[in-house]
C-alpha cells in the first residue's frame, strides 16, 4: 500500500462495567436531581450559560470529593482512563492519572451544548446516566479542520474515519473518553425526556 494513515485521533467508548449498570445509574440519577434542587448558584449560572438545562460545571465541579456515589464512579472511570492512556502510548513518567473535575449535565428537551474543548486537562470524557430514545449523541470535530484551507469537501461516501465529524450515540452506561483538546458538541435534545450525563477531566500528577 503506497498510502498509509498517520497521526490518529483516538476515542475510547465502552460500558462502564459488565453488569449492575441499571442500579448504579438509578443512584446517580437520583443524586443528579438532588444536586439540581440544592444548587441555586448552579441553576443561576446555567440559566445564563446553558439555556434550558442544568450543569454543575461552574458551581459543584468536584463531585467525586463530596459524594460516595461519585467517588465510586471516579474509581470505575479511572480504570478506563488508564486503559486509554496506554492506548495513546503516553509516558506518564511515574505519575498517575487523577480526576480533577467532575460535574453533572441535565439536558431537558431543546437544551443544547455548543462546540467546546476542555482546558487544563489531558484526558476528558462523559458518562451517560439517562439517554431517552432519540436524544443527541456526542459529536466530535476533526482537529485539523482549521488547517484544511483550500481542500475540497469530503465525498458523501467518504470512509467514516476520513470524514470531518463523527457522532457517538449517547448510551446509558457507556463511558466516552477523548484527549481534552478535541472539540465536541451536543445537538439540541429532541427526545421527550431529560438526557443526563456526567462529565469529567483528568490530569497526570
Ligand atoms: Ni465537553
Amino acid at each position: 500500500m503506497p498510502v498509509r494513515a498517520w497521526f490518529p485521533t483516538l476515542i475510547h467508548c465502552q460500558p462502564l462495567q459488565a453488569s449492575g449498570l441499571t442500579r448504579f445509574n438509578d443512584e446517580l440519577a437520583t443524586e443528579c436531581a438532588q444536586l439540581r434542587d440544592f444548587d441555586a448558584a448552579g441553576r443561576r449560572w446555567s440559566a445564563k450559560n446553558y439555556p434550558g438545562g442544568y450543569t454543575s460545571y461552574a458551581s459543584l465541579n468536584e463531585l467525586h470529593k463530596f459524594s460516595s456515589t461519585f467517588a465510586g464512579l471516579e474509581q470505575k472511570l479511572t480504570r478506563h482512563v488508564r486503559t486509554f492512556a496506554r492506548a495513546l502510548d503516553l509516558d506518564l513518567r511515574g505519575r498517575t492519572v487523577r480526576m480533577t473535575d467532575c460535574w453533572v449535565n441535565i439536558m431537558p428537551p431543546t437544551a443544547t451544548h455548543s462546540l467546546h474543548l476542555h482546558p487544563l486537562s489531558f484526558i476528558s470524557g462523559t458518562y451517560y446516566v439517562r439517554t431517552p430514545a432519540g436524544c443527541p449523541g456526542l459529536k466530535f470535530e476533526d482537529p485539523r479542520l482549521s488547517k484544511f484551507m483550500a481542500a475540497p469537501p469530503k465525498l458523501a461516501t467518504a470512509r467514516p474515519a476520513q470524514r470531518t465529524h463523527v457522532t457517538y450515540p449517547a448510551v446509558a452506561g457507556n463511558v466516552i473518553l477523548f484527549e481534552s483538546w478535541l472539540r465536541h458538541e451536543v445537538a439540541a435534545n429532541q427526545a421527550a425526556g431529560e438526557r443526563i450525563s456526567i462529565s469529567f477531566n483528568y490530569a497526570w500528577a
